[in-house]
Order: structure tokens, then sequence, then C-alpha cells
């Protein structure tokens, strides 16, 4: 009888034993939430970020969501009926994901805003690029490339394009841009032929190539038909410049050098850099960004996070930011900020240096992507 109680007593505690260690180490799920696949960039990120999640043991659910808010909340809706540990949301629009976000906070999951910031308080932390000063490195450029700063008497002429309104990113770009040239439109040494200078007339639905080349093909057509000199066009993206170049290279007269701006290296994009029909883009290492979004996620599913010890110990500059980036009015969201650069065609051996970029025997330039 002594034998039994103690075998049934041993069993108990065996079997006590195991579900402890495999609720505890069952595979956790992470769900990841991409944009859309229209954009380059945001498939290279999925590939990178579902790599890195599942070598490091975690079960990875994605979507991408055609750039539509309704479909990200029901792309979202799916993700949580599957028990997340943790959500990793790129918004299509950072205010469009309340119900999800509620949702989400009820059930504890844990959600960190990558590269585009949620505005709702169920975000634990935003890991991104420092989105104003993409738009400052930009605006520098072209003070640069124009010689802006010792102009004198001579102006010149130039156009904006900014991003996709419900991107929260989109209006930190632009105004890191616009507080570089800005004052050189007050002092009329930059003119603007269109006039159009607000967020709002210069900003790109979707962030699409097409929707950027038929704007900027009516410009051309409106304001530059008679000759009049483009000296410059401010393009916050890639996906955005690749239609102005278009535009350029089939609306305008003219034929001297126009210095275009642009963000993210996208393949096509470094292509136009190197045959001069686009000048520079502003280059976010993208594996690097995953590997902070990893890091933080981690430390965030073990508990508390020391935020400032944890940026500090990346062998790359990334600011623990905790006053920029606020999810509702007064609540702050730590942030992981990474930091930007500018390719040219002078550095774009950089972009191969990374490991991450190859020239084919063509020519042309390719992103290495985790298939
Ligand atoms: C932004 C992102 C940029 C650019 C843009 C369009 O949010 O930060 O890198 O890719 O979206 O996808």
């Amino acid at each position: 009888m002594k034998k039994l109680v103690a075998l049934v007593l041993a069993l108990i505690m065996v079997l006590g034993v195991m579900s402890f260690a495999s609720a505890d180490d069952a595979q956790k799920v992470v769900g990841i939430a991409m944009p859309t696949k229209e954009l380059p960039r945001w498939n290279s990120d999925g590939a990178f970020l579902v790599k890195a999640f599942e070598d490091a043991g975690y079960k990875v659910e994605i979507t991408y969501s055609d750039n539509k808010e309704d479909q990200q909340v029901a792309d979202i809706q799916r993700l949580l009926a599957e028990d997340p540990a943790l959500l990793l949301i790129t918004a299509v629009n950072g205010e469009a994901l309340n119900t999800v976000m509620d949702e989400a906070q009820e059930k504890g999951v844990t959600v960190i805003a990558y590269d585009r910031l949620i505005l709702h308080d169920a975000v634990s932390y935003y890991v991104s690029y420092d989105n104003f000063t993409v738009g400052v490195l930009q605006g520098q450029f072209i003070e640069d490339v124009l010689g802006l700063k010792d102009a004198g008497d001579k102006t010149f002429n130039m156009e904006f394009t900014a991003g996709d309104p419900p991107d929260n990113n989109a209006g930190y770009f632009f105004n890191g841009a616009m507080s570089i040239i800005k004052p050189y439109i007050d002092a009329g040494t930059v003119k603007v032929p269109s006039g159009q200078t607000e967020f709002d007339q210069v900003a790109t639905p979707s962030w699409s190539t097409d929707n950027a080349m038929d704007r900027a093909a009516n410009i051309l057509g409106s304001f530059y038909g008679d000759g009049t000199v483009l000296d410059a066009w401010l393009c916050s993206n890639d996906s955005t410049a690749l239609g102005v170049a278009q535009a350029i290279g089939n609306d305008y007269k003219g034929d001297n050098q126009i210095f275009v701006t642009g963000q993210d290296a996208d393949d096509l994009n470094v292509q136009n850099i190197y045959e001069g029909k686009q000048t520079m883009t502003v280059y976010k290492n993208l594996a690097n960004e995953v590997a902070v979004t990893l890091a933080v996620a981690k430390a965030a599913l073990e508990g508390e996070i020391d935020g400032q010890a944890l940026a500090d110990s990346f062998d790359i500059d990334v600011a623990y930011d905790i006053e920029s980036y606020e999810t509702t009015p007064g609540h702050k969201c730590p942030s992981f900020l990474l930091v930007p650069y500018v390719i040219t065609k002078d550095n774009m051996q950089l972009l191969v240096d990374t490991g991450l970029y190859a020239w084919n025997a063509d020519n042309t330039f390719v992103q290495k992507v985790p298939d």
C-alpha cells in the first residue's frame, strides 16, 4: 500500500514538472503584421524578421495587408486568435488599430511597433530609424549639392514629394527635410514653381510610384513646359523617387542635372543612382533594425527592460529615446532608434560591404534577402 501511495505521489510530481516545463518553454508565438508586399522594403523586412525570430525558437505567423487599414485589422485579429506572446506591427495607419490594440492589451500580449509607431498605449516599445533625421539628411544633401549656404542672390527651383499620410513616419521625414530647406524658401533662394510646399499638397497615397509619377508629370507639364529649369526634387523615399525620375525622364524638357533624393536603397533606385537618374538615398540597414527588434522582444518577454543598458549593448549606434514619441498625448513610448546614412554613387560600395547587397554580372544591383 505504502509503495502504491509513493508511486502515485511520484507520478503526480513528474506530471506536475512536465506540465510546468512544457507550459514555460512551449514555443511562444510571434505575430508579425507587415503593411504591404507592393513596396519592396517590407518584403525584405518580413523575410529578415521571420528568419530571425524562427532562428530564435519562436513560432512565427506573418501577414501582409495590401496597404489596406481594415484588412490589417482583420489580419491582426487572426494573429490574436493564435494566442501570441508578442505582436510586431508595421501599421498601414497608426491610428486605425484601436480595436485590435484594445484586445491585445486585454490579453496581455506584448506589442512592439516596428518602424512605424501605432498611436495606442498597448504598444510597449517602438523600434525604428530616427525618422526626423532621415528628412534632415535629405534636406542637408540638397543644401550641399545646390550650395544654398553660399548662394548669394542665386536662386534655385525645386519640388517636393512626401509619403502616405496615414503612415506615422511620413510627417517626420517631410518635417525633417523642411527644417533645412524652408529657411531658404522664406529667403527666396529656393523657389517652388508649383507652389506646393505643404505636406498635404505633396503627399503620395500609399507611397505608390504611379501616384508620384502622375503628380510629377502634371507639375512638369504645368510649371516647367516653358523651359523653366528644375534643379532638385526632394522625395521622401525610393518608391516615390522612382516615379519622379520616370516623369523627369519622360516630361522634363531641360538637359541639366536634377538632384533627386530618396530613402530605403531599393534595388531599382540604387541602380538609378548608379545611372544618374537619382542622386542619393538614405540607407537604413534592415538587418540591424531586425536584430535590435529581436533583442528588445526577447527582453520584453522576459520582463522589465533596462532600455539604456540594452541600447548600449549593441555594437551599432542605437539611441534609447523616451521623449520623442507618444502613443497618446502625454504617454511617452520608449523607443530604440537606429542611425541612417546617405548613399550616393561615390559610396555605394558601403552597401556591398554590409553583405546585404551585391552587383550582378550585368551591372545590376540586388539586395540579398533570406529566402
Ligand atoms: C516608411 C518607412 C520607409 C519607407 C516607407 C514606404 O514608413 O520608414 O522606410 O519604406 O515607409 O514603405
